[in-house]
C-alpha cells in the first residue's frame, strides 16, 4: 500500500543548485494520492468547530481548497503581494534570499472566526508564521497547520509550536 510520501517526486537542484525540491505536483496528479493526501490532511481537525481554512499560495490553494469543500468551510487565500484585487493586510517574512510579503484581504476572515491554515510544505516556517500573524491580526483564531511534508532541519515545527499551535505533518 502506497503512501502519500510514495507519490511526491524529488527534484535536485531546483530552483537553486544544491536544493533538493519536494515536487507535489506528482501527487496532485494521481487520483488516490491526492485523496489519500486530503483525508489524511483532515482527519486531525474532523468534527472540532472550524470556520474557514486559510491556504497559502501557491500548493496550499490546491490542498486547502480541497480540506475546505470536505470541511464544509469557506477558504481564504493568503497570496503573494500585489495580488489581491481588495483591500489587504499585509506581512513581510524572511526568505532564503531576501524577504517576501504576503497579504490577506481586510475582511476575509470575522473577529472570532476559527481558522486551519494549510500548505504543502513546512520548511523554515516563515511563511506560515507571516499567515498567522495575519489571521491574527484579523481577530480570527488560528487553531492549528496542516502540511503534507515537513523538513524537520529547518525547524519549522518549533517556530509554530512556539506560537502556540499544533502542526500536523504527513511525511518528513
Ligand atoms: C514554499 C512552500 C511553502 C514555503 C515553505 O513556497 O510551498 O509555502 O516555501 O518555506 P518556509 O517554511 O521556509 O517559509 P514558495 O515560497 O516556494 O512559494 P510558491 O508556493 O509560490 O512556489
Ligand atoms: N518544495 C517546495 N517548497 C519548498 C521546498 C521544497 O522542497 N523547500 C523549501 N520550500
Amino acid at each position: 500500500m502506497k503512501t502519500v510520501k510514495d507519490y511526491i517526486r524529488s527534484i535536485v537542484d531546483f530552483p537553486h543548485e544544491g536544493i533538493v525540491f519536494r515536487d507535489v505536483t506528482t501527487l496532485f496528479a494521481d487520483a488516490r494520492g491526492f485523496r489519500m493526501a486530503v483525508d489524511q490532511l483532515l482527519h486531525p481537525w474532523a468534527g472540532m468547530d472550524i470556520d474557514k481554512v486559510a491556504g497559502l499560495e501557491a500548493r496550499g490553494f490546491i490542498l486547502g481548497g480541497a480540506v475546505a469543500h470536505q470541511l464544509g468551510t469557506g477558504f481564504v487565500p493568503i497570496r503573494k503581494k500585489g495580488k489581491l484585487p481588495g483591500a489587504v493586510i499585509s506581512e513581510s517574512y524572511v526568505l532564503e534570499y531576501g524577504e517576501a510579503v504576503l497579504e490577506v484581504h481586510d475582511d476575509a476572515l470575522l473577529r472570532g472566526e476559527r481558522v486551519l491554515i494549510v500548505d504543502d510544505l513546512l520548511a523554515t516556517g516563515g511563511t506560515a508564521e507571516a499567515g498567522i500573524r495575519l489571521c491574527r491580526r484579523l481577530g480570527a483564531e488560528v487553531i492549528g497547520c496542516g502540511f503534507v511534508i515537513e523538513l524537520p532541519a529547518l525547524g519549522g515545527r518549533e517556530r509554530i509550536e512556539a506560537l502556540g499551535l499544533p502542526v500536523q505533518a504527513l511525511c518528513a
